[in-house]
């Protein structure tokens, strides 16, 4: 038998079962990438802001330890995180979006330097102590690959699927075929594939296509998952990302703000939950 079919990563001995806070959330949802630098931040954030958009209660966690953008990209670098008894509670951004990350916990700039069993650790510490109150989704946004912090992940959160973020290149999309298999074998469904930086438009109308063309269809295709919609490469979004500003909310009429709705509305689909928060057609 070939070593591959052999591999499937087991739970670690001693992991507790998920968190009561955690199992009562409504939707769980994590976004990954086997690939650095492909937009699973901006994606993660993006999502969690069309959702808080469509009037659902929403909280993020940022579980990349090492490199923790989420607060930068929702503008909150300078909102604590307390503590009350022994429970931490996250901080709120935009539209009462609720955050919970190290680069809340740490200074800016300061390096978090650890190994993998503490990176679990953090994890699994977070997820016992954070209260979240009444969060219709969760919306988990993991460092590049298939390493550590995705696996404690997907064993200590229930996930209801997640979102594979890929650009259009070959070499992105050989890592993130990856991360489709690690959630298969993992259990967890793919709610589908997003291509980000798809394509530039130029002033007058045209489209070019920086990376190549429908890299993560034909992935998607070839695994058989959804694909969820083509992000286009737009420098107002890397701007606004930068000044903490979520397109979504800010730009919904935008291209890529109407990227994101599309990217939503699949993932409504697919859980059941098109019919909006209260069980009305949204
Ligand atoms: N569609 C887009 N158009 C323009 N810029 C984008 C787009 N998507 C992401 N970016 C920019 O690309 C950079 C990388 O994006 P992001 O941080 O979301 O990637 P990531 O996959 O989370 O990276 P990492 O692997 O480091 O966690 C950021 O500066 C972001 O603003
Ligand atoms: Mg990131």
């Amino acid at each position: 038998m070939p070593i591959q079919a052999q591999f499937k990563p087991t739970a670690v001995p001693g992991i507790p079962q998920p968190p009561e806070r955690i199992k009562k959330i409504r939707w769980k949802i994590a976004v990954m990438s086997g690939k650095g630098g492909v937009g699973k931040t901006t994606v993660a954030v993006n999502i969690a802001a069309e959702l808080s958009r469509r009037g659902y209660s929403v909280g993020i966690f940022d579980s990349d330890i090492t490199g923790p953008n989420v607060p930068k990209a929702l503008g909150m670098l300078k909102v604590p995180i307390y503590a009350s008894g022994d429970s931490i509670i996250p901080a709120e951004g935009p539209n009462g979006i609720k955050v919970i990350s190290m680069g809340l916990m740490i200074r800016e700039g300061d390096p978090v330097i650890w190994r993998g069993p503490l990176k679990n650790k953090f994890i699994q510490e977070v997820l016992n102590s954070v209260e979240w109150g009444d969060l219709d989704w969760l919306v988990v946004d993991l460092p590049p690959g298939t390493g550590d912090e995705p696996l404690s992940v997907m064993q200590l959160i229930p996930l209801d699927g997640v979102v594979i973020v890929t650009t259009p290149q070959e070499v992105a999309l050989m890592d993130v075929r990856r991360a489709v298999h690690m959630a298969r074998k993992m259990d967890v469904k793919v709610l589908g594939i997003v291509e980000n930086m798809s394509y530039l438009r130029c002033p007058n109308g045209d489209i070019v296509r920086i990376f190549g063309s429908n890299g993560g269809k034909k992935l998607a295709e070839e695994e058989n998952v959804p694909f969820l919609a083509e992000v286009p490469m737009d420098p107002e979004v890397a701007k606004l990302t930068d000044l903490g500003i979520p397109v979504a909310l800010n730009r919904p009429d935008s291209e890529v703000g109407k990227a994101f709705q599309e990217i939503v509305d699949k993932i409504l689909e697919q859980l059941g939950a098109a019919h909006g928060k209260d069980g009305e057609q949204s």
